[in-house]
């Protein structure tokens, strides 16, 4: 029988490979680091120490990253030193639901600030590396960042400005890959809130897997080096097919 590998290391060994995964404490960050464990050198963001302690205790080779996205002299001072990344992964990411009525813009900043500027200030912190390994930026943006539905405005809004963030950053940096995930309903933490802010059930059989969502995205960032995958939506299988043309 033919031993099959996947060729994940571009032109080095993929043991030197280096990736940075936002929002790696958990959800899809957790698993996404999961997947890209075996064969990267894996640093691991969260707000906090604590917050990474468990998923580097089970990751053991992973180097931990905390820092809060939303403190900009924090956020200068922990890029220093990636002169070189082959990917960079944005899974952190905040949501708020309320009707346009009841968000304050205390709300809307909060939203805006980690899951829009922080993915462009990073970014744009961590290019010199990124061009210097010809990396691949993977942001995980969500259905809601092509599809609008009322009580998250302001969450949408954000999706729909890292999306276009995205397709600026892929035109303006041709060194660079650049890939938006968006997924359907995932089965997290950040799921289990939305799904308590909404007053329904919470119905796993309806949603996401997260490592379903890693095993793409390990996909993405392996694709040779010849092809530049762009977008990839990720339905649940059981949304209707209306949902899904209603998709744009
Ligand atoms: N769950 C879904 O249904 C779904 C669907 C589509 C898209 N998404 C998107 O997928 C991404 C991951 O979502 P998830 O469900 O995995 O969320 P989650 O379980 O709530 O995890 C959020 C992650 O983001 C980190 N984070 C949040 N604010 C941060 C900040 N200011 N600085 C540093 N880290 C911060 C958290 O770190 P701490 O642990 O330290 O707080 C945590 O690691 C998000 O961008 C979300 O919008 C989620």
């Amino acid at each position: 029988m033919n031993d099959v590998r996947v060729d994940v290391s571009g032109d080095q060994g993929p043991e030197q490979r280096r990736a940075l995964i936002t929002g790696a404490s958990r959800g899809i960050g957790a698993a996404i680091a999961r997947r890209l464990a075996p064969t990267y050198n894996l640093h691991l963001g969260g707000r906090t120490a604590a917050s990474v302690a468990p998923i580097v205790r089970e990751l053991p080779d992973a180097q931990p990253w905390p820092v809060d996205l939303a403190d900009h002299p924090a956020l200068m001072a922990a890029t220093v030193g990636f002169d070189r990344l082959d990917v960079l992964i944005h899974s952190a990411g905040v949501a708020a639901s309320g009707r346009v009525d009841e968000l304050s813009g205390q709300d809307w900043r909060g939203v805006m600030e980690t899951n829009v500027i922080a993915v462009a200030e990073l970014t744009r912190l961590l290019l010199p590396g990124l061009r210097a390994a010809g990396g691949h930026v993977v942001l995980i943006n969500s259905i809601v960042g092509r599809r609008v539905t009322p009580g998250w405005s302001a969450y949408s809004a954000s999706k729909f400005a890292v999306r276009a963030f995205a397709d600026a950053l892929r035109q303006e940096e041709p060194l660079l890959r650049v890939t938006s995930v968006y997924p359907g309903r995932v089965d997290t933490e950040m799921q289990r809130r939305i799904v308590a802010a909404e007053g329904q059930p919470y119905r796993r059989e309806e949603l996401l897997e997260p490592d379903t969502v890693a095993r793409h995205v390990y996909q993405l960032v392996s694709t040779s080096t010849d092809a530049h995958p762009t977008d990839l939506v990720l339905w649940h299988r059981g949304a209707s097919p209306h949902e899904q043309v209603r998709e744009r």
